[in-house]
């Protein structure tokens, strides 16, 4: 039977996410990907394009705390692409001490999204996170060649479909996507596309549907807010260490100006 969707009976929707960075696009959607997880409760997650790993540990934290029992691959070179420009291998070796607790039913595999294609089997894929390049091209290719690895209950996830500058074209392929199956689309954090393109999709995955589409404005208003309040977390962290490094900078800096002030003779030595 079809109920709404409701926010309240959420554990994952307001988790404390463990892993945020603020390197990352991805940060405001970890409510809605943890939930996701709770909703669907997966059997297979396949990510390609993890980077810094800020979506792909966001399903590995709901996939440990709900019990959902899925298995977990990220793939990513680990090198860049041209929207992020190449990074180092630091990136990586920070990523995988963070993953270390989610070994058991978890995965990164560092090769091509092409190489990984091998590794699963078709039809396989309950929930797949498309966020690698994105031009139109390289977008419309992960799809076409990951499309057939999705099984009954199979969701595809598009980051970035709202942004339409430096020849990102995941727009273009969300719109040509979106009149053959059941969709929703956040709008912040640059746009985040959510595909049910599985037949047989679970009864809350429907009502989640559902009920965002027939109250769009105001789910995009919630999950927006909870990404705001994810968002605000790093920056509090980000300042808190500012603070620490600049706390013995300014007594340096104090000190220095009694010295020059003692030397020039402004001030007496007391
Ligand atoms: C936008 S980042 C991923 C961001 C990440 N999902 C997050 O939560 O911040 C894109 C990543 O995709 C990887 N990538 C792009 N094309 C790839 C390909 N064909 N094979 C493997 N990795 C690829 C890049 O190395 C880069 O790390």
């Amino acid at each position: 039977m079809n109920q709404d969707f409701n926010p309240l009976k959420s554990k994952q929707l307001f988790a404390h996410p463990e892993r945020l960075s603020k390197e990352s696009a991805w940060n405001e959607h970890v409510p809605f990907a943890m939930l996701l997880v709770e909703l669907q409760r997966p059997r297979v997650i396949v990510e390609l394009g993890t980077h810094c790993g800020v979506s792909y540990c966001a399903f590995c934290q709901a996939v440990r705390e709900t019990g959902a029992g899925a298995s977990c691959y990220a793939v990513d070179t680990w090198a860049g692409d041209g929207h992020t420009g190449p990074y180092g291998g630091d990136v990586y070796q920070n990523l995988k001490a963070h993953h270390k607790q989610y070994e058991s039913f978890s995965q990164l595999l560092r090769m091509t999204f092409d190489e990984a294609l091998q590794q699963v089997p078709d039809e396989s894929v309950d929930l797949l996170h498309i966020d690698g390049l994105h031009t139109y091209e390289a977008v419309k290719r992960d799809y076409n060649t990951w499309l057939p690895k999705m099984s009954e209950r199979g969701i595809i996830l598009f980051h970035d479909t709202v942004v339409t500058e430096r020849g990102f074209g995941v727009h273009q392929l969300w719109r040509e996507l979106t009149p053959s199956f059941p969709h929703f689309n956040f709008e912040h954090g640059c746009g985040l596309g959510v595909l049910a393109v599985g037949k047989d999709q679970p009864e809350a995955v429907i009502n989640f549907l559902q009920t965002a589409n027939a109250n769009a404005s105001t789910t995009r208003e919630l999950f927006s807010s909870l990404g705001r309040r994810v968002q605000a977390e790093i920056v509090l962290a980000d300042m808190g260490e500012e603070k620490r490094v600049l706390s013995p900078l300014k007594i340096t800096c104090r000190n220095l100006c009694k010295l020059l002030l003692l030397r020039s003779g402004f001030l007496r030595k007391s």
